[in-house]
């Protein structure tokens, strides 16, 4: 077992740390904010993801699992550092390497050992070699630090589960002993680890996501072309991803793609396309069709409510996805945005992501505690994010609203059951009830 330290406890580092304590190594998690940092020595997680609160106090008790804001503490016989700062987008798309690049800085002046460096936050092809630079122009002491990229591929809201369950680890490394420590360090994961140079690894995670998001966008313009030919997207999609080279993951026609990664890492793709001077037409269309995606849940509400002055609108879900509070990115951002415009009274319910919501969405939005309150005399209910919670509704809940008008962005409710109960129904790429 070896003794790490992951430098920036935000979603990446902080799972990243925890996992690698439960398996059994002794971790050292380092982030700047100090009351962060009380919090997370109490066991408390700072962000909500199922699972991740348990395993932290499980691992502090065991004495595997440490936080602190001192580098020089936590670099202190660390055998490998993480990187898992953040590369927030900057104006033009591209990722912004200011944290990466301070990090390695601290790196070089407080290691006092052979040491192996791991990024796992997102960075564009080639910042490795980056930081290696900086780390090798830097080093207080006569050390070798050795850089490799360890993408991370998990999803928010199941990311315990991913590190167990995971498809591949991915390491990129210029030496052939680091790649095989890392592999040893995963090990205990049971993750088949795939290893290869570090600027494929680079790419990798950007493929990835970029793939993914490709998926999402074309399933979502699929389904906009089913609404006017009355044919059934699930459907559709169910009889594609039968199909093994397909797939049948990531074909849920939604509202389009939101979060930390998917919209920030096809913009910076782009950029990275683009600084080779290569023009990547398909994923532009990707993003602008995500774009396109979140407008039409307000176009389908018009056709009905052509004038929202002073209607009541319940908006179901907030978060960006369900069993996550993370609001980055979320539909909702835009679509309470244009409720509110429009001179609509906005009642929203989300089961995690309210607080969160409070401090970013605008102040004339109201909150109500649960469904039946936010559906309760409202003129149409729009549903943004596929909560178990929302899909499960007993669905004469619906018979509080002055009339019953739903308009589904997730696809949650059985076509026929909304028959059933007599309520207009339009969903994504589904043939409407009416
Ligand atoms: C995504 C990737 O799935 C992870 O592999 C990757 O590690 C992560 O980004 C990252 O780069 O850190 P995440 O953003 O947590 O994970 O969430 P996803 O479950 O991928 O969902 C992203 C968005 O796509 C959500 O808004 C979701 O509603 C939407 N989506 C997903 C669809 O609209 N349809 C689908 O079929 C699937």
């Amino acid at each position: 077992m070896r003794t790490i330290a992951v430098v920036g406890t935000g979603y990446v580092g902080l799972v990243t740390g925890v996992s690698l304590s439960e398996i059994g190594h002794t971790v050292t998690c380092i982030d700047i904010d100090e009351e962060k940092v009380k919090r997370m020595q109490q066991g408390e997680s700072p962000i909500y993801e199922p699972g991740l609160s348990d395993m932290m106090s499980k691992n502090i008790e065991k004495k595997r699992l440490f936080f602190t804001t001192v580098h020089e503490e936590g670099f202190k016989n660390a055998e490998v550092i993480y990187i898992a700062v953040g590369t927030p987008e900057r104006e033009d798309g591209s990722a912004n390497l200011a944290f990466v690049e301070q990090v390695a800085k601290d790196i070089a002046a407080n290691v006092t050992q052979d040491t192996i460096v791991v990024t796992k936050s997102t960075v564009p092809v080639g910042t490795n070699d980056r930081i290696q630079s900086i780390i090798n122009e830097n080093l207080a002491k006569n050390v070798k630090v050795e850089v490799a990229s360890n993408p991370e591929f998990l999803k928010e809201g199941s990311a315990i589960y991913d590190s167990f369950n995971g498809d591949r680890i991915v390491v990129g490394s210029n030496s052939e002993e680091a790649a095989n420590i890392i592999e040893e360090i995963n090990k205990p994961f049971g993750v088949p680890v795939f290893k290869t140079g570090i600027k494929s690894a680079e790419m990798i995670k950007y493929a990835s996501n970029a793939f993914l998001a490709t998926k999402i966008s074309f399933i979502n313009e699929i389904s906009n072309i089913c609404e006017r030919l009355d044919a059934n997207v699930e459907d559709v999609a169910n009889g594609m991803g039968m199909d093994k080279r397909i797939g049948d993951k990531f074909l849920n026609a939604g509202i389009g793609y939101g979060g930390s990664c998917f919209p920030k890492d096809t913009k910076a793709l782009i950029q990275i396309a683009g600084n080779v001077k290569y023009d990547f037409e398909l994923l532009k269309g990707v993003v602008k069709v995500n774009q396109k995606q979140q407008g039409l849940l307000i176009e389908k509400l018009k056709e009905r409510l052509p004038d929202l002055k002073g209607k009541r609108i319940a908006v179901l879900g907030l978060a960006f996805k369900p069993n996550t509070d993370d609001m980055r990115e979320a539909a909702s951002l835009v679509v309470t945005e244009e409720l509110i415009n429009a001179g609509a009274d906005v009642v929203a319910y989300d089961p995690i992501a309210m607080e969160n919501a409070k401090k970013i969405l605008n102040d004339e939005l109201q909150y109500a505690n649960g469904v039946e309150e936010a559906v309760n005399g409202s003129d149409a209910a729009l549903v943004l994010t596929e909560w178990d919670e929302v899909k499960n509704v007993e669905l004469d809940v619906f018979d509080r609203m002055a009339y019953p008008l739903v308009i589904d962005g997730r696809n949650c409710f059985s076509i026929e059951e909304m028959k059933e109960n007599r309520i207009e129904y339009h969903s994504v790429g589904r043939p409407s009830v009416s």
